[in-house]
């Protein structure tokens, strides 16, 4: 079988990244119907859990594993021995299970466990080295790699490697790093860390100024060939890169960013539903593909040119995330042509003069509430008729 060097995995951590969010805990049901839609979606793989953090993540990370068809099931574990072989113990059911091993390296994060650089060295190549033994699948992530020191990082990705790390990834912890340095970062890296080109590069961005997407997207412009993420862009402080970003921005503009996913869009807006349910974190009506507003158009210019030809103001099709159509919501900046095309949704026929009238009272109305619903419409139509 043939690799395609385009293809770029997907990993979703929603279940232990977005989860981390304050207040975004899932119950163990919970946790399986996530996991169950992801794997269905296509996502490559799914980080499940810290199994070291409590009973309940442990049980979440094994029964996922359990029921896990076509994904490859992530556990988190800090670079010690106990929380690697309890990380092994949850996803060893899966039929591909992967081993998660991180450290902080930056000089912020070295300072926590108190070790010298040689001895942080010395202890990131044997637990990975201890997790290789246990699991073919090792991911190791430098912590804050955008913010430690260059020699440093290309010293333990190189020892990461060597000790048998199979994907290495390269954390923006706290989303300080910009797309132009997310890419040359990757691909410094990747030219010159001895035994780089046999290690899949994976980015995981954090979105503090905003940047979590464009700079996933740059580092795999840079050489990254995995993308970590989660839905709705769930996670620590503001968040995750969103997997429905970059999974549509990569489908979108294939024509400049030729790399694919194995993502079916289609199930994008159920999943994102269920996790803002699930977690109680709403999603912005702006948000990007699954906000309430991210296919609606309200003002009369827009409604107009939609109704004419889609293409004025979508640059993707509502039903590729899963979306029955457009929508255009009634309000005052809505004209003629929008009222006039609801209507005969709603099995109104106008002629010219009545729509005049009508669209006198809308606007009145219109002025009055923030959106003018269906109902609102057929009251409308009712009275003018009882008056007229
Ligand atoms: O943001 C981060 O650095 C992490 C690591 C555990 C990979 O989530
Ligand atoms: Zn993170």
């Amino acid at each position: 079988m043939t690799i395609d060097p385009n293809r770029v995995l997907i990993f979703d951590t929603t279940l232990r990244d977005g989860e981390q969010s304050p207040g975004a805990t899932m119950s163990h049901e919970e946790k399986l119907e996530i996991a169950a839609l992801l794997d269905e979606m296509g996502v490559d793989i799914i980080e499940a859990g810290f199994p070291i953090a409590s009973e309940g993540d442990f049980a979440a990370v094994s029964e996922i594993a359990k029921l896990a068809k076509r994904a490859t099931i992530c556990g988190l574990a800090r670079a010690n021995f106990k929380d690697i072989d309890r990380c092994w113990e949850a996803v060893k059911h899966a039929k591909s299970p992967r081993i998660h091993t991180f450290i902080g390296t930056s000089p912020q994060h070295r300072a926590i466990p108190n070790l010298t650089m040689d001895e942080m060295a010395e202890r990131i190549h044997d637990t990975v080295t201890h997790a290789r033994n246990l699991c073919d699948n090792v991911q190791w992530s430098p912590m804050d790699a955008t913010r430690t020191e260059w020699d440093y990082l290309a010293r333990v990705v190189e020892i990461a490697i060597k000790a048998g790390a199979t994907t290495i990834n390269i954390p923006d912890t706290v989303g300080y790093t910009a797309p132009m340095e997310s890419a040359d970062l990757i691909r410094r890296l990747i030219a010159e860390v001895p035994g780089a080109d046999s290690v899949v590069f994976a980015t995981h961005c954090h979105n503090d100024l905003g940047m979590a997407t464009a700079n996933a997207l740059a580092a795999v412009a840079g050489g990254a060939r995995q993308i970590e993420c989660t839905i709705n862009g769930l996670g620590e402080r503001a968040g995750n890169t969103a997997l429905e970003e970059v999974v549509m921005a990569l489908k979108v503009r294939h024509d400049i960013m030729p790399y694919t996913t194995g993502v079916d869009t289609t199930k994008i807006m159920h999943i994102s539903r269920r996790v803002s349910t699930v977690s109680g974190f709403v999603v912005q009506p702006n948000k990007a593909i699954v906000g309430k507003n991210a296919f609606a158009h309200e003002s009369g210019i827009h409604q107009d040119g939609m109704l004419k030809s889609k293409d004025t103001f979508e640059i993707m099709r509502p039903e590729d995330v899963g979306l029955s159509g457009t929508s255009l919501p009634l309000g005052k900046h809505s004209g003629r042509a929008a009222l006039r095309a609801k209507l005969k949704d709603l099995g109104f026929d106008m002629v010219d003069n009545q729509l005049n009238d009508l669209f006198v009272r809308f606007k009145a109305l219109a002025d009055r509430k923030k959106e003018v619903f269906d109902d609102d419409l057929i009251a409308l139509v009712t009275d003018a008729a009882a008056v007229g």
